[in-house]
């Protein structure tokens, strides 16, 4: 079934929650800034864009994404959510590709994405690199004991990260 993309509104905020909720991947407490971010994103802060995947108007999935604090150009894909029954078929890498232009046009360099060393991430560290992030660093023990950070970069300057700014 295709799905469109637009704005997450006040209307998704429940149902964003419920959406992180039922992928299991997220402690309460990740859940709870998930519904923070768009809160902020609602209140006006640019530091915090979503956009949504629906279908039947129904939010299906959505990303967040922002400048990173302190660097120049680099952004951070904060959340890529789909929802469970729809996963593997094509939703996220709309997301990710709808993510991927709006940063380009807009002169962005790197796009890091962080995500956990445990097996049951194997097809989101697949997805990512299916999409040309590359493991850039593994931080060991960092979520908790045998539960690495992984870092994915993907260069959005075509090779040419090392370019000075003009
Ligand atoms: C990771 C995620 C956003 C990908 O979205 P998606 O719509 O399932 O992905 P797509 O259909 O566009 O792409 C499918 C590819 O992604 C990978 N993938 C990741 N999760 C998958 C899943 N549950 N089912 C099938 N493929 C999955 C596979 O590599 C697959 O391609 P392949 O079968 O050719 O290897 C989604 O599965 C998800 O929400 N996962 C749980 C939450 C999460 O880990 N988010 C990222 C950290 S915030």
């Amino acid at each position: 079934m295709s799905c469109s993309l637009r704005p997450v509104g006040r209307a998704q905020r429940a149902p964003l929650e419920r959406l992180v909720r039922a992928t299991g991947r997220f402690r309460e407490s990740e859940v709870r800034t998930a519904v923070e971010l768009l809160d902020e994103a609602l209140a006006g802060d640019h530091d915090y864009r979503f956009v949504g995947a629906y279908q039947d108007e129904g939010l299906v999935g959505y990303a967040c994404w922002g400048p990173t604090p302190g660097t120049e150009g680099t952004h951070d894909l904060y959340w890529i959510v789909v929802d469970p029954a729809q996963q593997g078929a094509g939703i996220g890498a709309r997301l990710l590709h709808h993510v991927v232009v709006t940063l380009s046009a807009v002169g962005s360099r790197l796009l890091v994405a962080e995500t956990s060393g445990r097996a049951d991430y194997a097809l989101t560290r697949r997805f990512y690199e299916k999409h040309g992030f590359i493991r850039a660093a593994t931080i060991p023990g960092y979520y908790a004991p045998a539960d690495d950070l992984v870092l994915y970069t993907k260069d959005l300057t075509d090779g040419d990260l090392a370019r000075a700014a003009p």
